[in-house]
Order: C-alpha cells, then structure tokens, then sequence
C-alpha cells in the first residue's frame, strides 16, 4: 500500500524514507533502535553473519561502528594490523567488557597499584565476585612481576595503565608484552592519558587497547564513552558476544561526538604536551611545590620509558603540594581560571585532588603507597594560553 492509500492515523505513524541519493557530508547520527529487513531471508542472513548488516542497535549501529572503525584504525596505524574496534558506554564497561571476556572463575590478573581508583574498585568489588581475583603489585619491577608470573599459573591476563592516573608513573609496555608472551598471559593496556596520536600500544605487541573516549578523543567534555580495541580476530566475536549480551554498546549521539572529537585529535595533543611542559616547568621551580609528576621533565624518574613509547609526553601531569589537607583545598579554591572538575581531557584546564575526589574510595594505605597523598593535585592542561594557567597557579599558591 502507497502512502495515498492508507488512513489519516495511519499516515501519522509510518516512518518516512529520504529518497534522494546525496551522501551526507558528515557522519549522521543514526537515531534507531533496529533495522528493517528487505524480506525474512535478509534478516536470517544477518543474524547468522553470511550477510553483513545491521539488525538491532545494542549489537551495533552506523554510526557507533563506523566511528569504532576509525578509533581501531587511528590504534593500529603504520602497524599493518587489521584492527577491530567496539565503542562501549564508558570508559569502565570497556574495561568489565574485556575482563568478562576473556576471564573465567579461577582466572586471575594481575596489574599495578595506582590503577584509576574506579578501575582498582571494579577490581576488588565487581569482578572479583565473578571468581576472578586481582593480585597488586608494582609493574615497574620487572623481576618482582616475573616471578609473581612464574609462581601464579592463574594469572591469564595483565592489565596496566600507563601513564597511570595520576601518579603519571610509565610503564615498560614492551617489557611488560616480553614477560606476557613467555608466560602465555593476555595483555590489555589502558591508553587514556595518551590516545593513538602519543602512544600506539598495539604497535608494541599489547593485544588489547582500551580508552575512556570520555577523555581526549571526544575531547569537550560532552560524552561519556569508552573503546575496545584488538587485532585478535580470534577473540572479536567472544568480545562482541560479551558486549551485545551485557549490553555495554555506546549510543550513536555519544559516538556521533567522538567523532567531531577525534578531527582535532592530533592539533589538540600537540597543544595539551606543549602547554603541559610549560606548567611542569614552572611548578619544578615553585617553593610550594614538593614533586611535579610529568614524564616530559628530564629529572622525572620515568621520563626514559616515556621517551621510548610516547611521541610526546601529553597534557596530563599531577604536583604535591607542601601543606595538610586544609591547606591543599583552600590552594584549590583560590583557581579562577582553572576549572575544578571531576574529569580530563577536555580542551580547559582541570584541577582535581585525587584523595578525597577519584581515590577517595581506595583505601589511604594503598594510595598513599603510591604516592596518591592528600597534597598531591592533578591537573588536565587544557588548549588556552599556557601563561594564564600559569599566572592562575601562580596566584593561588602566593
Ligand atoms: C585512566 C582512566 N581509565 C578509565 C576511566 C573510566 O572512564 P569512564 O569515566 O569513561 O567510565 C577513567 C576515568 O576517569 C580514567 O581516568
């Protein structure tokens, strides 16, 4: 039946087509929960994988698939990896995504002390419920790491973060995939602070790479996100099947945003590194100031590792105040120009106090061995003039 021919109340709900054959120019957020089949057939060729196509928006959709795409390939780049890509709902359900995945009751993992407090609590509160338990340990170590490996057959995966949030401590990506081949273990890296444009850790033998697109590569503060990214075509479908089952897929209006993000990507990182620099220098010199963590400075203690796998050293950097707590939040509430947020990666600069904000769930030995004390402040530099971040710090802390 044409449109002509049916009634007025039937008219109201059918579902227009746009008939031209112009391509959009850019990406169109594809507002739909499923797909129409061309005939029964069609729709049993899809679901059974010969045909290639959509059906259901939780198992994928245009835009979420192709933006997943384009992250895989931005990861995999000057690799010669044919790289697969999943957008998820955020940054932690790619993180349980992957874990879910790939580990079973008995399995466990080991990864390092100064994860994100978020990702430390999933560990201890969520996964761990599932039988898969989590051994600590400082990953910068290489000997402790191979003989934990060596004596805990258990272990099937190696989780890391580098540089870590926020004690920007780097670790040795290519020794850590050295010591997971010989013992069999997966490797996934958490590679937020960096994005593809600074550290490519697929490039370095890890087998999966994971963001929170809510950070840099959306990149303004808009959309909470997160990816899955691996080059194991082995594992997709497992990963996939995971993902469509536990229901962690993005939406498209939040891909449709990382989108625009990831076109300024690469000016945005070259910004953030050189400003963060800027602001690590002057904060080295500041009285005030005990300890500035930023892998760009020379005298950091990792600083080498970070050469070695970072193509600049970001916009991510974390200082220790000298003062008690009372002290280090009345510093913090004298920033005007700088805006206290619970988040990074965003084009302003953003001040955050881990131990009572992103750690504050982490027990205060556990942190505190890490470094996460209560003067320690960390600060996303943002894409503005780096002498107004500067002349900001400079004023709160006089
Ligand atoms: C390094 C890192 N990984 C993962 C996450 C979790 O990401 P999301 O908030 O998008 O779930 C965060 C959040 O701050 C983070 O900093």
């Amino acid at each position: 039946m044409s449109n002509k021919q049916i009634r007025f109340d039937s008219l109201c709900v059918k579902e227009y087509k746009d008939n031209r054959s112009t391509t959009p120019h850019q990406l169109p957020i594809y507002a739909t929960s499923s797909f129409n089949f061309e005939d029964m057939e069609e729709g049993i060729d899809i679901f059974t994988g010969k045909k290639i196509g959509h059906a259901y928006g939780r198992y994928g959709n245009p835009t979420i698939d192709t933006v997943s795409q384009k992250l895989a390939d931005m990861e995999a780049f000057g690799t010669g990896l044919d790289a697969f890509g999943f957008l998820t709902s955020s940054g932690m359900s790619a993180i349980s995504t992957v874990l879910i995945s790939l580990l079973k009751n008995g399995d466990a993992i080991l990864t390092q002390n100064d994860l994100y407090g978020g990702t430390t609590e999933m560990l201890l509160k969520v996964i761990a419920n599932s039988g898969i338990k989590s051994t600590f340990a400082d990953l910068t170590d290489l000997d402790a790491v191979e003989s934990i490996l060596q004596q805990n057959r258990t272990i099937k995966m190696l989780y890391f973060e580098t540089p870590a949030n926020p004690t920007m401590r780097c670790i040795d990506i290519k020794a850590m995939v050295r010591l997971a081949k010989k013992y069999g273990v997966t490797t996934c890296v958490d590679s937020t602070f960096c994005t593809p444009v600074i550290q490519q850790p697929l490039s370095l033998g890890v087998d999966f790479v994971i963001h929170s697109t809510t950070k840099y590569l959306n990149g303004h503060g808009n959309s909470i996100a997160g990816v899955i990214i691996g080059h194991k075509q082995e594992l997709k479908k497992q990963i996939w099947t995971t993902l469509k089952l536990l229901g962690t897929t993005c939406n498209p209006w939040d891909a449709w945003l990382i989108n625009n993000g990831m076109k300024t990507l690469s000016i945005r990182m070259e910004r953030h590194s050189h400003n963060a620099m800027a602001v690590a220098e002057y904060l080295d010199t500041h009285p005030k100031i005990v300890r500035v963590n930023y892998n760009g400075l020379p005298n950091h203690p990792y600083h080498e590792v970070a050469k070695s796998q970072m193509k600049t050293f970001g916009g991510m950097l974390s200082f220790e105040i000298d003062g008690d707590l009372p002290q280090v939040l009345s510093i913090l509430n004298k920033l005007t120009f700088c805006t206290k947020a619970p988040t990074l990666g965003d084009v302003d600069t953003l001040v955050l106090h881990p131990a009572t904000s992103s750690h504050l769930n982490v027990d205060r030995s556990i942190r505190e061995a890490s470094g996460i004390t209560d003067g320690l402040v960390r600060l996303s530099v943002g894409i503005e003039n780096s002498q107004d971040i500067i002349d900001d710090l400079s004023q709160a802390l006089a």
